[in-house]
């Protein structure tokens, strides 16, 4: 396994900040009211060419927006999507937050610990997998989720996830289940810096799980509160708590009237 972090000398992996690189930071910072507001997605871009926040970017960045080293190295070692770290062609994060370790989560990320032999947040000797325990990725209703590049694999298994990252250490094509073909970690970087890679629509995004609750909601005529005054409708003044309390009052009716109706008295999966 990899885990040293080099001397900081350039490398063919990590290349010194080019002056095409150093125009797209100025870019950035100069796209906000705050130029430190850019900083997040200056660190992004800086990883996607050099493979780590360096002590080269956080200097450049801090010259660039007028911070100090310290501050842009307290941001930069603070947030876990910014690796000091050197990083693998692709970033696979096992979510093993609650919903995900007690649905499968954990033996997830021990099968891909023995197959790969190595542990969290290690990357494998040929550097292709960086291995990591992540968080919550808002993706629960798709548990167990993993992650390759910050690209959704659903419902993941053991054997899934090994078959996942089995191709990509052979270089074959690996399409996430919502969202993009995986590219790699260093591309994915540039795009949360903010520059497209014209993937955006690519493979299905929201779908299922995630949208049964829309489906609910317009088979009971549920809908959000509105909290917009509207003199014809005699509601003028309505505050935004008075709207709020309208609306549970009104989806908690729903929800009696649809427990007392004999279809819904089934209740279970599958009745679905
Ligand atoms: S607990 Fe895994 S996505 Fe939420």
């Amino acid at each position: 396994m990899v885990t040293d972090t080099p001397t900081g000398e350039e490398t063919p992996f990590e290349p010194a900040l080019g002056p095409d690189t150093l125009a797209e930071l100025e870019s950035l910072a100069a796209l906000y009211p705050e130029a430190r507001s850019a900083l997040l997605p200056m660190l992004h871009l800086v990883q996607s060419v050099q493979g780590r926040v360096t002590s080269e970017g956080i200097a450049t960045c801090a010259e660039i927006l007028g911070l100090s080293d310290a501050e842009v190295s307290a941001v930069a070692t603070f947030y876990t999507m910014y690796k000091r770290k050197p990083m693998g062609t692709h970033h696979v994060g096992v979510c093993t937050n609650t919903l995900c370790a007690i649905m499968g989560g954990d033996e997830i990320f021990d099968r891909l610990c023995s197959r790969l032999e190595i542990g969290n947040d290690e990357t494998t000797e040929d550097g292709q997998i960086t291995l990591e325990r992540v968080e919550c990725n808002a993706a629960c209703d798709f548990a167990p989720v993993m992650m390759v590049n910050w690209e959704f694999f659903d419902h993941q298994t053991p054997e899934s996830a090994v078959e996942v990252v089995e191709r990509l250490r052979a270089g074959e094509p690996v399409q996430a289940t919502r969202g993009a073909h995986i590219t790699s970690w260093r591309e994915a970087e540039r795009v949360l810096a903010g520059f497209e890679d014209g993937l955006v629509d690519e493979g299905p995004t929201a779908a299922g799980p995630s949208l049964a609750g829309l489906a609910i909601a317009r088979e009971r005529g549920w809908s959000a509160p509105s909290y917009e005054t509207d003199a014809g409708t005699g509601r003028a003044g309505e505050s935004k708590a008075e709207a709020e309390a309208e609306a549970d009052t009104q989806r908690a009716e729903s929800e009696t009237v649809a427990e007392e109706s004999p279809a819904d008295t089934k209740g279970g999966k599958g009745d679905d």
